[in-house]
């Protein structure tokens, strides 16, 4: 990548240095988390321990995945080679956020915000009462999305699925909001037909092609009948990209290939919920400018906002990055200078879809 994106950038070389920030904090909630959770599985594993997790494998090996019309029944397969190797994995991933995960959790609350004020709602999921019903936040992060629809929907029971859980000051909060340590991947700890939202954003990086339609099939299971999915993903190349931009891009779509990512997902997903017997309702494209460039004062905003997101992307990603790539940190910083003028010339936008669906009553 050095070649190419010094020979993109040599043009601009001198160019000024962007410096602009913004933070958002969130208030400290001081609650504690005593639910009602009685539509989680017993066996939850919601702590480390040993005992826990393993009853939470043995409940989970005596299960049989229940069918749906579209669903072949196939017999629980092994998923590991060894109670060892799944020990180890979970100690590695379920260990305490990290001071880039709090830059990460940082960057993604900020984006939270932008979406929900482009969105005009956390949600779009139409729904006449949230009285009694659950909804599940896939991958919560920071956990935000979570807190704020619990704060919203007092009579709602919200939980927050995540391989790690969300910092401090999110996790003793509302009672009626609850985090649970779990990997998406696997059988999720609750009970078939329990949940009436679930909620999935930012999570296409975290998916591989093959696991897509796995995915989804869980979410079919634990849904009630007539319940909701959605989902909010941003395709992963910005669009009216300039020539770092473009660059950079080409390499970050090796990058998602080499981690059997689908970088084309957003092509695939209607297919995948119809596969899996969901009713697709609604397709819709939001689309956010990257930068100040637009004339209308809201999307002026938001651009300025989407900016600096972007911004502390790159950033966040940097050392992950340059030892991926093999570049000098002065070249990162020079190419992540010149995406972020070239967001400006080339009128760039960042392109969110969210897909509506729900399981037939
Ligand atoms: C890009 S963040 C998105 C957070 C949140 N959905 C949002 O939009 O702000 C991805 C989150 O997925 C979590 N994650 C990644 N792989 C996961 C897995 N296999 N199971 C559970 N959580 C996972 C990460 O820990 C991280 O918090």
């Amino acid at each position: 990548m050095g070649n190419q994106t010094s020979r993109a950038i040599d043009r601009k070389r001198e160019s000024r240095r962007i410096r602009r920030r913004s933070t958002v904090t969130l208030g400290a909630q001081s609650h504690t988390s005593q639910g009602n959770y009685n539509w989680i599985d017993e066996n939850t594993a919601t702590s480390l321990s040993a005992n826990g997790i393993n009853a939470a494998l043995a409940a989970a090996a005596q299960q049989q995945p229940s069918a749906h019309p579209n669903q072949q029944v196939v017999p629980p397969q092994p998923r590991r080679k060894s109670i060892t190797e799944f020990f180890t994995k979970r100690k590695l991933s379920f260990s305490r956020p990290t001071e880039e995960d709090y830059r990460e959790y940082d960057r993604l609350q900020r984006q939270h915000y932008l979406l929900k004020s482009a969105r005009k709602s956390n949600s779009w999921v139409p729904m006449e009462s949230s009285a009694d019903k659950t909804f599940v936040d896939v991958g919560t992060g920071n956990g935000i999305w979570a807190l704020e629809m619990a704060s919203q929907h007092a009579q709602a029971q919200v939980l927050g699925l995540d391989i790690r859980l969300p910092p401090e000051q999110n996790l003793a909060s509302m009672k009626n909001l609850r985090f649970i340590r779990t990997d998406i991947h696997e059988r999720w700890p609750m009970s078939d037909a329990a949940v009436d939202l679930i909620f999935q954003r930012n999570m296409a990086n975290h998916i591989k092609k093959e696991q897509w339609k796995t995915l989804l099939e869980e979410m079919y299971r634990v849904l009630k009948p007539g319940g909701s999915i959605e989902l909010l993903e941003l395709d992963p190349c910005h669009h009216n990209p300039g020539p770092v931009q473009k660059t950079f891009e080409e390499f970050s779509r090796t990058h998602w290939e080499e981690l059997e990512l689908d970088y084309d997902f957003s092509n695939a997903i209607k297919g995948y919920l119809e596969q899996v017997g969901f009713e697709v309702i609604e397709q819709r494209q939001l689309d956010i400018p990257i930068g100040e460039w637009p004339e209308e004062s809201e999307l002026k905003q938001f651009g300025f906002i989407n900016k600096e997101t972007q911004k502390a992307y790159l950033r966040n990603r940097k050392q992950e990055l340059i030892n991926k790539w093999g570049i000098p940190t002065e070249d990162y910083d020079l190419a992540v200078q010149e995406i972020m003028e070239e967001f400006e010339e080339y009128h760039g936008f960042s392109r969110f879809t969210c897909w509506m669906a729900k399981k037939p009553l």
